[in-house]
C-alpha cells in the first residue's frame, strides 16, 4: 500500500495542495484530474520528493525511497541532443541496471517507438517525445509510477497505447497515479481523484 497522510504543498503563502490523505493499493491505477492550477503536478512532485511538502508518505510501512519512483514529468525533461534510446538507457546504466539498451528498446517498443530509438530527441515530434518520457518511466519497473499529463500531446491511438502501458504497470503490481485533463481517460482508471484549488472535490 502507498499511503499518503496529510500531504501538503505550499509555495510561500500559496497553498497548492491542502492536506490530502490517500491510500493507493498495489495494482491500482488512479487518475488525478482538475483544472490547470488545481495542484495535480504539486501532488505528484510531492510524492516524488521534488517539491518541499509536509505530511507522511509511506510505501508498505516504510518511508518511500527515490528508487521506488518513476516519474513522467510534465514537459518530459528529455536531453534533446541524446537519442531516444540513450535518454532511457543512460539513467539505467548510471544506477547499475544490467542490459540498459535492451530494456530501453523494449520500453520504446511498448509505446510504439520501436523504430525510433536511434533518433535524436530534437528530431522527434512533441507526441513522440512524450512517449519517450513514458518509456523512460516504464523501463524503471518502479513500485510507484507517477505520470504527469502524459497524454496531452498524443492522438487517440497513442493515447490508448500509453494508457494501456500504465494499466500494465498496475497489473504487475505498481501503484500508479496519472494526472490528466482527460475525463474519458480518468473514467477508465480504477479510481479517480478530482482536485480543485488544491482540495479534493471528488473521489471514486
Ligand atoms: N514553483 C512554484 N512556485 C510558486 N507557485 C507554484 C509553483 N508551482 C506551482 N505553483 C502554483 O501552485 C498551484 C498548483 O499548481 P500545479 O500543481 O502546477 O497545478 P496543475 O498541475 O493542476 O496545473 C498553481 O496556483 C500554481 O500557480
Ligand atoms: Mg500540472
Amino acid at each position: 500500500m502507498l499511503r499518503l497522510t496529510d500531504l501538503t504543498v505550499s509555495y510561500g503563502e500559496r497553498t497548492a495542495l491542502a492536506p490530502l490523505s490517500l491510500e493507493v493499493p498495489s495494482g491500482q491505477l488512479v487518475a488525478v484530474t482538475g483544472p490547470s492550477g488545481s495542484g495535480k503536478t504539486s501532488l505528484l512532485l510531492a510524492i516524488a520528493g521534488r517539491v518541499p511538502a509536509r505530511g507522511e508518505i509511506v510505501l508498505d510501512d516504510r518511508a518511500l525511497r527515490p528508487s521506488d519512483i518513476a516519474l513522467v514529468p510534465q514537459g518530459n525533461h528529455l536531453a534533446r541532443v541524446l537519442t531516444a534510446s540513450e535518454n532511457i538507457a543512460l539513467p539505467l546504466a548510471a544506477t547499475g541496471t544490467a542490459d540498459p539498451v535492451r530494456i530501453a528498446d523494449a520500453a520504446l517498443h511498448t509505446v510504439g517507438l520501436g523504430e525510433s530509438g536511434n533518433h535524436l530527441v530534437e528530431e522527434l515530434s512533441g507526441g513522440q517525445q512524450q512517449r519517450v518520457a513514458v518509456a523512460r518511466a516504464l523501463a524503471r519497473s518502479a513500485a510507484v509510477v507517477l505520470a504527469d499529463d502524459c497524454t496531452s500531446d498524443l492522438d487517440g491511438a497513442n493515447r490508448e497505447k500509453v494508457l494501456a502501458a500504465l494499466r500494465a504497470e498496475a497489473r504487475r503490481g505498481a501503484h500508479v497515479l496519472c494526472a490528466t485533463n482527460d475525463l474519458d481517460a480518468a473514467a477508465e482508471c480504477d479510481a479517480h481523484l478530482a482536485l480543485d484549488e488544491g482540495v479534493v472535490s471528488r473521489v471514486r
